[in-house]
């Protein structure tokens, strides 16, 4: 898919597809046109007016109808696009629109589609902001994981070769910035999609550091180093090492080191469980279906790197990435077994389905001790109490460090990307004590999950070094088909992430 801006005539717009704008006057009965929808209306005899009327059309966000031009305009047929009330049009507003527009453009498989930025709805939230998310919501609504489909199906998919952004003349250069920012953002996204949509067969620990190692090749700010099963040994990362025994597959820690030559450092930390079976503490098998997702936290990190050398940040990130799969077999992790973390600390596996906070302990430890960053983010589809929590679009946060946290939510609304604070709660610590170590790694509580979990973290954080860590159980994959999100992986946090850094 191409994308440029241009500031043809909209009624002399070449294009299968020619996108107009409508918004919701005070009530939802009222459609307000904009200029560009009533310039197009006339040489079109007020068909958009007429349908709208007829049809009861409410210009609610994302609610669509095609008018047929039949030669009365250059495109062959018009999208009239809702966008809600004006007073309110956010980034997701304007990747839900984007998404709306290329699933509307597929179902009539339109190759060429051109889209009237009207001057009234850039000027809301900022043209090159919209324009970025329009690009990034036309990119990822189209997208389709079609690897492992018969050839029939991927012919019928459509593919949309080219989208134009008509702008004001005065206004082509800003909405091409944010077009080439948007593909840019969009392109990571889809990587850590792929990376979770493909079967934990193909993304094994050893695979997704093939992938960190590509990701270094040729960048020369951007270095790779992976620590297999020895190495480890040599650190003393026994939370890791712990959660591998039972897997034919050799467990890697991948760094991966950016250099913006700013003076922050940033750690992104992510949860590599390339397939979690739950280990002996076996997770039954409808929570099993989907557990190659376990590595969205790395898979995000991944996708995030792959893209730091197009946008520079002017800021040092530290990529970790702790990858193994959670196996049973005759060698897998025991139920009361104890293992100790590269920080010293011993822990009780009591529920070797609780594996992520026990590779993640080696990772935050590893940050902290040789990496020193300025902040730790670490991303982890760690608890299925967090789903429970906010549901399945949004992500837990939990921070140790206020302006960490509040620049973490302004980067998440600004990407377009759902996040919400819960509590480090220290009340609840007790229940991680175990009788025979440090901590155990399940609460003898069943309540609060996703807040024992992060507690458990905690424990692998230095005091005073600022922290942030995301529970994306919910919102990495997604169950049902929406147009910003088919089914599966998400690719949640790189938009966030990536927004986080460029703020710097
Ligand atoms: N990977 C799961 C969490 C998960 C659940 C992610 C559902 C996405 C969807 C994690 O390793 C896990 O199994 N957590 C347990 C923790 C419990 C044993 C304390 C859980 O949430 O049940
Ligand atoms: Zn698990
Ligand atoms: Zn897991």
């Amino acid at each position: 898919m191409k994308f440029h801006a241009a500031s043809t005539d909209l009624t002399k717009a070449q294009a299968d597809l020619l996108v107009v704008f409508v918004s919701m006057g005070a009530t939802a009965k009222v459609t307000l046109p904009t200029p560009e929808a009533k310039k197009v209306d006339k040489p079109l005899a007020g068909q958009i007016k007429e349908i709208a009327s007829l049809e009861q059309y409410e210009a609610t966000l994302g609610n669509t109808f095609f008018v047929h031009s039949k030669g009365a305009i250059a495109a062959k047929r018009v999208l009239v696009m809702g966008v809600g009330k004006l007073d309110v049009l956010s980034m997701r507003d304007w990747q839900t629109v984007g998404a709306g527009i290329a699933r509307k453009a597929k179902s009539v498989r339109a190759k060429h589609v051109s889209i009237a930025l009207s001057d009234t709805l850039l000027n809301v939230f900022g043209a090159k902001e919209s324009a970025q998310g329009c690009v990034e919501g036309i990119t990822l609504g189209a997208y389709v994981f079609l690897k492992h489909k018969g050839a029939e199906a991927r012919a019928k998919d459509h593919t949309i070769e080219e989208v134009t952004l008509l702008t004001a003349a005065g206004r082509v250069d800003e909405v091409t910035g944010g077009v080439k920012r948007g593909e840019i953002v969009a392109r990571a996204v889809i990587m850590a999609r792929d990376l979770v949509n493909e079967p934990s067969s193909v993304t094994t620990p050893t695979y997704l550091a093939g992938i960190a190692r590509d990701i270094a090749k040729g960048t020369p700010d951007i270095h790779c180093e992976v620590l297999g099963a020895p190495e480890m040994r040599k650190l003393g990362m026994g939370g890791i090492l712990g959660i591998a025994k039972g897997s034919e597959e050799e467990p890697q820690f991948i760094r991966l080191s950016y250099n913006g030559g700013g003076e922050k450092t940033i750690a992104l930390v992510g949860k590599g469980i390339t397939f979690d079976t739950g280990g002996l503490s076996l997770k039954p098998p409808e929570h099993m279906e989907t557990m190659k997702m376990d590595m969205a936290g790395g898979a995000a990190v991944l996708a995030v790197f792959s893209v730091l050398r197009f946008l520079k940040p002017r800021v040092n990130v530290v990529g970790l990435i702790s990858a193994t799969e959670n196996m049973p077999s005759g060698h897998a992790i025991k139920p009361g077994d104890v293992v100790t973390a590269m920080n010293g600390k011993t822990m009780e596996i009591l529920n070797t389905d609780a594996e992520g906070r026990v590779v993640l302990a080696d990772a935050l430890s590893y940050a902290a001790e040789k990496v020193k960053p300025d902040a730790i983010i670490d991303l982890a589809t760690l608890t299925g109490a967090c789903i429970v929590a906010l549901g399945e679009e949004i992500a837990g946060m939990f921070v140790n460090d206020l302006t960490l946290g509040s620049s973490l939510k302004k980067a998440a609304v600004r990407s377009g990307e759902r996040i919400w604070e819960l509590p480090l709660a220290k009340e609840y610590k007790d229940g991680l004590k175990s009788t025979v170590a440090d901590i155990k790694n399940i609460s003898s509580t069943r309540w609060g999950g996703a807040i024992n979990g992060a507690l458990f973290l905690s424990e692998f954080v230095p005091e005073g070094m600022p922290w942030a860590h995301l529970d994306i159980a919910g919102p990495a994959f997604a169950e049902k088909d929406t147009p910003l999100e088919s089914i599966g992986g998400t690719g949640f946090g790189v938009r966030m992430l990536l927004q986080y850094l460029l703020s710097l």
